[in-house]
């Protein structure tokens, strides 16, 4: 069989259980193709895209202002790696500073190298701004967080199946309640090592948990105070995603340390990046951190791209109107439900919580349902259904979207 041969599903779905790491537990599709809010599977079966790779592809699939950015780059270079300039990383470093309001941006590719980066980032401006002694330094992070995979960051999750057999861990965390400024402040006064807060605006993998109106205000306020720095890491609820460029923007917040990914690129290649201003960006010294394709010409010219998307088609305020929409028809739908116990979210960042036990295989079932029905979407969690479509998403699309969803839930209902 050559390798480019169509493959039917099954056969696609074979190989992959035979010959790749049993890593993620896919939802049973196949997909061969995506343009902006839909994605056909091998047999051309057409389905909407409720998941959007995770928040990546806010602009839709295969943008073609992206995709011809990466197409054109591609064709001229590719990689330089950092040992030598390259005329568009400058270029992309002055774009997204400029657009996201900071004086320094660092290119790394994923999302949790990003956050490594800010790690290391706000350890090292604890030792040389701050002056705290060598090795000490701590970092607060919040019950529930999702930050990535790499050894260090599953040293701080909670969630027992991505740490089991993956220790010793890394120290230097404190964990604290998500949404509890009592405990936040409790750490920051007891413990003059703190350097750092490590927070999602919302917290998209463990549910689309929202946290309570002036909790990030505050927050922000209390690391102020105690001279430690916000680090947002806003790899999913960032770039227009909550109905704001930045769901930090909710509550007029400007982190000390911005952490970027996904839908920087509109998730047609690897970006991601650290943001800061001088005062801090500025301990990072030569031979301290780096990668070999962080910040290549095809990574900086895709995400220019991609940022320009998301500022001239106005993706964050369709996000917000469009998922102001979402929840009103859902809960609409709620108020006579037995299965729904609830809808959150901002933007088009949303949830349905299934009112079934946690292990329950209610919310999956749904999601085979839904994509019988022409809908993709994952739970997260056992009884959670993220819902996050792409932002180009128009009304219409939205509409036929909730009456899919709709339809689905109903012969779930007792
Ligand atoms: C908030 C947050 N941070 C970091 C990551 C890790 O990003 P990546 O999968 O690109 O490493 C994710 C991925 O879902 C995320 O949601």
């Amino acid at each position: 069989m050559a390798v480019l041969d169509q493959l039917t599903s099954q056969r696609a779905i074979d190989l992959e259980n035979k010959y790749g790491a049993h890593n993620y537990h896919p939802l049973p599709v196949v997909l061969n193709k995506g343009e902006g809010v839909f994605v056909w599977d091998v047999e051309g079966k057409k389905y909407y895209d409720f998941l959007s790779a995770y928040s990546a592809v806010n602009q839709g699939h295969c943008h073609p202002k992206i995709v011809g950015a990466m197409v054109n780059q591609a064709q001229t270079l590719t990689l330089t790696s950092r040992a030598f300039y390259n005329d568009m990383l400058g270029k992309f470093e002055k774009f997204a500073c400029e657009f996201f309001g900071f004086e320094k941006l660092l290119p790394m590719n994923t999302g949790a190298e990003a956050v490594e980066t800010a790690l290391k980032l706000c350890r090292k401006w604890a030792y040389e701004v701050k002056g705290i002694d060598e090795n000490k330094a701590e970092i607060i992070v919040c019950e529930n967080n999702f930050h990535g995979r790499t050894t260090t960051i599953i040293s701080f999750s909670n969630d027992s199946v991505a740490r089991e057999n993956f220790g010793p861990y890394t120290e230097g965390f404190i964990k604290i309640e998500y949404d509890n400024l009592d405990a936040l402040e409790g750490a920051l006064k007891s413990n003059p090592n703190v350097a750092g807060f490590l927070v999602e605006p919302i917290q998209g993998e463990a549910g689309v948990y929202v946290p309570s109106e002036g909790y990030l205000r505050k927050a922000k306020a209390l690391c102020k105070q105690y001279n430690v720095l916000f680090i947002a890491d806003e790899v999913q609820t960032g770039i227009a995603r909550t109905g704001k460029l930045l769901a930090v923007h909710h509550e007029n917040v400007t982190p000390d340390v911005l952490i970027l990914g996904k839908a920087i690129s509109g998730g047609v290649y690897p970006v991601s990046a650290v943001l800061a201003n001088n005062n801090i960006m500025n301990v990072i010294k030569p031979g301290n951190h780096g990668s070999t394709f962080g910040g290549n010409p095809i990574a900086a010219a895709v995400a220019m791209a991609a940022l320009e998307v998301v500022r001239d088609e106005d993706l964050a305020n369709k996000a917000y109107e469009i998922g102001e929409l979402f929840r009103s028809e859902l809960n609409k739908y709620i108020t006579s439900s037995n299965i729904v116990k609830l809808v959150r979210g901002k933007g088009l960042l949303n949830a349905i919580v299934i009112d079934n036990e946690e292990d329950s295989d209610t919310a999956w079932n749904i999601c085979l349902a839904l994509r019988d029905n022409g809908l993709l979407a994952k739970p997260t969690h056992g009884n959670i259904i993220r819902f996050a479509p792409p932002l180009v998403m128009t009304k219409d699309q939205l509409l036929d979207c909730v009456s899919i969803i709709t339809k689905t839930l109903k012969p779930f209902e007792d």
